[in-house]
């Protein structure tokens, strides 16, 4: 007995003790994102229109170099391919996106079945693969129709989201078991109808303030139509940043915390705004378009939180700064360059602040399972023969990895990890100049190769820790 005992104890202490390595909880759900318009092309094909994506890369100046989705990576056309790709990683899920216009070309009413049979048989082909499907229902590409009727900015898109994510779920529902409403409603309201970065470029800080109270009205009458359809797990994905003051003051960063983090997380897991965001939202546009009701629409049930952590934001105190484009109310915050490393997209490299966010998160938020929805990196990758030595993107991922696992051991409710991204793809605003894959992909020839980032993660999945 005291033999058996030591044995076990003496195996358990190896692979724990195996300098650095840590091991996730059982269970722990390992792997990769992706979004419709950013990898699938096929943008005219089968009765698919355009989103508010198509017609702003295609106005000059928005995307570098003109680059469009138009082809993207072809997944369209090779989904069965990079589906076994992913097999061959040994990827336990797959967190893609549905292009509404291609399931409703007009965003309303009429239902396209041909776009809808391209998810069916993605998904078909994930299951007959062993990974589970985790769908995305909204990655920013409006129907270009509803735009032309107010985009996000009127109230009645919500509505038709709810609609859309019913369709989608009618079709799908047998088979997938977890359903995100929206990825990254800030991104989708503040750089998309307040600095104009992004589609569909407008610059009206009112609008945007709208937007996003429509975004999140939206998450609420799809998750309630989810869930009357019996949709298993309900989540709900923000971009989310710890702030970090560098002078030592608080209201700075507080300013933008909730602007960028607690004007999302607030409605929709306490069911109300903070009263710092209402008073920035009051300076810009007023507040009637929020009605009666809306917060208990909002204040839905949900299962998971999805994460997408990139990065800190640094802020210092400027009196007289003016406000950044996407923070209409920051005025006399200056937001500081990074102080240490950054990747391909000037963003620093700070795995602690993912430690951070998610403690703070089960704290302040304990009722939801949290999950990182996205993490990764660009970074300049070189492809030298048949291999890409991306050791940078390596050393990101294992730091942010064991801030991850330091985040549960401090007791966090993380429930998995899905790299961002699967594929180099189309980066918005930057073009195919940024290439966050773990997967190579030679535009040129569409050929695929495994990054050394790949090669690692499969190790990583394979051994549930690092
Ligand atoms: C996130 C987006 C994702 C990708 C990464 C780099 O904001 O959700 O589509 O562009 O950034």
């Amino acid at each position: 007995m005291t033999t058996e005992t030591t044995t076990t104890e003496t195996t358990t202490t190896e692979t724990t003790t195996t300098p650095g390595a840590l091991v996730f909880p059982d269970g722990f759900v390992w792997g990769a994102a992706t979004a419709a318009y950013q990898i699938e092309g096929a943008a005219a094909e089968d009765g698919r229109a355009p989103s508010i994506w198509d017609t702003f890369s295609k106005a000059p100046g928005n995307v570098a170099d003109g680059h469009t989705g138009d082809v993207a990576c072809d997944h369209y056309h090779r989904y069965a391919d990079d589906v076994r790709l992913m097999a061959g990683l040994g990827l336990a899920a797959y967190r893609f996106s549905v292009a509404w216009p291609r399931v409703m070309p007009t965003g309303a009413g009429t239902v396209n079945a041909a776009g809808l049979g391209f998810y069916d048989r993605l998904v078909d082909e994930l299951l007959a693969h062993g990974i589970t499907p985790y769908v995305t229902l909204y990655h920013w590409d409006l129907p270009q129709a509803l735009e032309d009727a107010g985009g996000w900015a009127a109230r009645d898109t919500a509505a038709r989201f709810a609609d859309y994510a019913a369709v989608v779920h009618g079709r799908l529902g047998d088979r997938v078991r977890t359903w995100t409403t929206l990825n990254e409603p800030w991104v989708a309201a503040f750089l998309g109808y307040c600095s104009g970065e992004h589609a569909p470029g407008r610059r009206d800080p009112a609008a945007a303030f709208r937007a996003a109270h429509h975004l999140l009205l939206g998450h609420g009458l799809a998750a309630r139509a989810l869930r009357a359809a019996g949709a298993a797990e309900i989540a709900l994905t923000l971009n989310l940043s710890p702030m970090i003051q560098t002078d030592g003051g608080e209201s700075e960063a507080k300013v933008v915390d909730g602007l960028l983090n607690r004007q999302f997380l607030d409605p929709a897991l306490r069911g109300s705004y903070p009263e710092d965001v209402l008073e920035i939202a009051a300076r810009h546009g007023g507040l009637g378009h929020i009605r009666d009701g809306d917060l208990e629409a909002i204040h839905q049930p949900i299962d998971l939180l999805g994460v997408n952590y990139y990065n800190p934001t640094f802020v210092s105190a400027a009196p007289g700064e003016p406000a950044a484009p996407p923070f209409p109310g920051s005025e006399g915050v200056r937001f500081d360059p990074p102080p240490g490393a950054t990747t391909a997209m000037g963003w620093p490299i700070d795995p602690a602040g993912l430690e951070t966010l998610l403690v703070r998160l089960s704290r302040d938020y304990p009722d939801v399972g949290l999950i990182i929805t996205e993490n990764g990196a660009a970074f300049d990758d070189r492809l030298t023969g048949d291999a890409v030595h991306d050791d940078d993107r390596v050393a990101f991922l294992d730091g942010h990895l064991r801030a991850a696992h330091a985040a549960i051991a401090a007791g966090a409710d993380l429930r998995g990890y899905l790299v961002w991204s699967l594929l180099d793809n189309f980066e918005w605003a930057y073009g195919y100049h940024k290439r966050f894959g773990i997967v190579y992909v030679d535009y040129e020839t569409q050929r695929r190769v495994p990054k050394d980032s790949a090669l690692w993660y499969r190790d990583v999945v394979r051994r549930n820790g690092l």
